[in-house]
């Protein structure tokens, strides 16, 4: 997955006016915070104008793919349906809207953004990219400052996402938290985390309590039964990202790519078309055979498929993780 041209011009500019060394720096500080955050929650992860720089550099790529995913098995359950207004909570520089606005999601009826955070030198930098935006929802998007664990008095929005932030929250106001993104949903929810089982923890507990809510399932699950998975194993998705050249320096290894795992729910107002199952591993592709892992409304399954059953077979060597499959 890729930038749009007028994001990767964004970033690309904006980072040109700090040094190699500088960014180097900052990058791999920030990378650090990430992989190996202090057990406290709450923290504040990006404060300065350099984390801020370093995020848009080694993280928003990898936060774009994995919303554009989330989001496009969101719009695959609602075809007829598309969102004029988007609330971003903890929106960072702002990548939910860049990613909303792509052509192949809701570039056409996309109008009014709101995006909520709290780091004065996050909103200064999304504002910044944002002048880049051939999308005039993005241009003229508005950013609120302020900090989301507390009441955000804004209006519903057809669409609602919050990505990346539920778990640098508080323990204590996530229960507030989600109950106050389900009320400003007008029609699709979506939440978004790092696809680490701690991660995934958050988004299967968002799940139990949105369903509590009234929230009909849209993805990635098929069902809004207690979600099957094993409590050592956790559900998520992978979106394979380019790596820039600053970002192969800072790591310091060759790959020009990096996998970005995540975790997510999308919730609704209105059930949408449903699936039969959804595909929790890399599909198997052997010779004569496929094995493919699902969720499905019975429970996880595994299942193997042969040449014997040939449009199942033809469509099962086409099928990759995360996609949906009906058999
Ligand atoms: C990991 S970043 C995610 C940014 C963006 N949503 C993305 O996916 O790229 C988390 C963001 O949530 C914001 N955030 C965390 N706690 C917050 C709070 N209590 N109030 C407002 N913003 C908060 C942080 O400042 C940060 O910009």
């Amino acid at each position: 997955m890729d930038l749009p041209t007028d994001l990767r011009t964004a970033v690309e500019q904006e980072l040109e006016t700090m040094s190699s060394w500088q960014l180097t720096k900052g990058v791999a500080s920030l990378s650090d915070r990430y992989r190996h955050p202090p057990r406290a929650d709450g923290l504040r992860f990006v404060q300065s104008a350099k984390d801020a720089a370093a995020y848009i550099a080694f993280r928003l790529p990898a936060t774009y793919a994995a919303v554009y995913f989330a989001l496009r098995q969101v719009q695959a359950q609602f075809p007829d349906w598309s969102p004029h207004t988007l609330l971003d909570v903890g929106a960072g520089p702002g990548t939910v809207m860049w990613a909303a606005a792509h052509a192949d999601l809701w570039s056409d009826s996309l109008e009014q953004v709101t995006l909520l955070e709290r780091e004065a030198n996050m909103i200064n930098m999304g504002k910044r990219l944002a002048g880049y935006a051939i999308h005039p929802a993005v241009r003229e998007a508005k950013w609120r400052s302020m900090d989301i664990t507390q009441p955000w008095g804004t209006p519903v929005h057809d669409l609602v996402v919050t990505s990346y932030v539920l778990g640098e929250l508080p323990l204590d106001s996530r229960a507030a938290f989600l109950g106050q993104l389900w009320e400003m949903t007008n029609h699709s929810l979506v939440i978004i985390e790092p696809g680490t089982p701690r991660g995934f923890e958050h988004i299967r507990e968002a799940r139990e309590r949105l369903l509590g809510l009234g929230g009909k399932m849209v993805a990635p699950c098929p069902h809004d039964r207690p979600c099957p998975m094993e409590h050592d194993d956790w559900c998520h998705f992978a979106q394979r990202v380019a790596r820039s050249r600053l970002h192969r320096q800072t790591k310091g290894g060759e790959l020009g790519y990096e996998d970005e795992k995540f975790s997510f729910v999308g919730m609704a107002r209105l059930a949408g078309r449903g699936i039969r199952g959804r595909i929790v591993r890399h599909p198997q592709v052997r010779k004569g055979h496929v094995r493919l892992q699902l969720c499905t409304p019975d429970g996880l399954t595994g299942m193997v498929i042969t040449r014997r059953n040939r449009d199942l077979y033809r469509r099962a060597r086409k099928v990759e993780w995360g996609d949906s499959f009906e058999y």
